[in-house]
């Protein structure tokens, strides 16, 4: 079986081909064109290892797929990454193992597109500044997802380590500057979004990052960080203020994501408040952006579906070079 690996996807496979790739998971997951059971999880309780399986399949698409992806926190102190993760993809008519790809770069990818897709449905046509929040390794392809879909002079950027901001922007300038982009070293988190059109929280917080009062009118935020009931980025507040919201999969997001369930639980919100998923945005089922003024919130777990149409995707493309 071929295994591509990240440094050959990325020869042929670009973040506006990944953006097209999740529009039409997004929109299969929303048509109930893709099987997607809930994961398996096991864990060992000697290492604190967590193995997950992930299948999905999408007959309309021809994909099917499962991703495997362990977690192993104490490989910290081993100085090894803690996450590993493959996609396999597997042949619709055989069976037959067709090709693995890089999981932890594949996740990166569909990741940052999820915010491309909601940023060119959601945002205004016209955006400026973006923020970055978090600068750990989700944030590279976030950051080209926003470059790609709106043509921004400036991103502020802010992690909690100033160290790896730095060296993080070091990167990623030359990226930038393709797109006539310069990205600035926030002093704060509350700096980087002050001005923001594009907000992107991309961290492992459990405490909200940024104070709901320094949103302006008309910004459109992608929550990426937040996948378990006490990790929270956004402040509860900012509902106070949203016009909007949207899920890449609503029950996904309320069944893990502190970023709701927090002010949920804290009744500042509740399921009447939410506009749908951004598949049935797609679908034209529900209304996006109707004004400049609306602030508009995008909160995104990650569904097997973006793997999988990701990854036939990129084999589609690598058959046809
Ligand atoms: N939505 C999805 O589909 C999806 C996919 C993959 C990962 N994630 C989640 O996204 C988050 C980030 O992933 P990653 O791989 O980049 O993690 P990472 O550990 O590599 O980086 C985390 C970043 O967050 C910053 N940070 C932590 N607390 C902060 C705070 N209070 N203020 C500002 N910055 C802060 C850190 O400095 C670092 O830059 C994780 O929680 C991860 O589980 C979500």
């Amino acid at each position: 079986m071929k295994k591509l690996t990240e440094k050959e996807i990325r020869t042929f496979y670009t973040m506006s081909d990944c953006i097209a790739a999740v529009d039409k998971a997004f929109r299969y997951f929303s048509a109930g064109e893709i099987q997607l059971p809930l994961r398996t999880k096991i864990t060992d309780s000697t290492t604190e290892g967590t193995y997950l399986c992930m299948p999905a399949s999408c007959e309309i698409y021809d994909a099917a797929a499962v991703k495997i992806l362990n977690v192993f926190p104490r490989n910290v102190k081993k100085n090894l990454p803690t996450i590993h993760a493959e996609v396999i993809l597997i042949n619709t008519e055989t069976g037959q193992f067709e090709m693995m790809l890089d999981g932890n770069y594949i996740t990166q990818l569909r990741t940052g597109a999820a915010t491309g897709v909601a940023f060119a449905q959601l945002a205004k046509k016209v955006c400026r500044i973006g923020a970055l929040i978090g600068t750990g390794g989700q944030a590279a392809a976030q950051l080209e997802a926003m470059l790609t879909v709106r043509e921004l002079t400036e991103v502020r950027i802010y992690s909690s380590n100033r160290n790896k901001a730095k060296a993080f922007i070091d990167k990623m300038s030359i990226l930038a500057e393709k797109f006539n982009c310069q990205l600035v070293q926030a002093e704060s988190a509350n700096a980087a979004v002050s001005e923001a059109d594009l907000i992107v929280t991309v961290t492992s917080s459990t405490t909200p990052v940024y104070d709901a009062q320094k949103i302006k009118r008309g910004a459109t935020i992608s929550a990426v960080g937040s996948y378990l009931p006490q990790m929270q980025e956004t402040p509860s507040e900012l509902f106070e203020r949203v016009d909007k919201i949207y899920f890449d999969s609503e029950a996904a997001v309320l069944a893990e994501s502190g970023d709701l369930l927090v002010p949920i639980q804290e009744k500042r919100i509740s399921e009447t408040d939410f506009n749908g998923d951004i598949g049935q945005l797609l679908l034209g089922e529900i209304t996006g952006r109707t004004s400049e003024e609306e602030i508009i919130f995008f909160k995104t777990v990650g569904i097997a579906a973006q793997d999988l149409i990701t990854a036939k995707s990129i084999y589609n493309q690598y058959q046809n070079q």
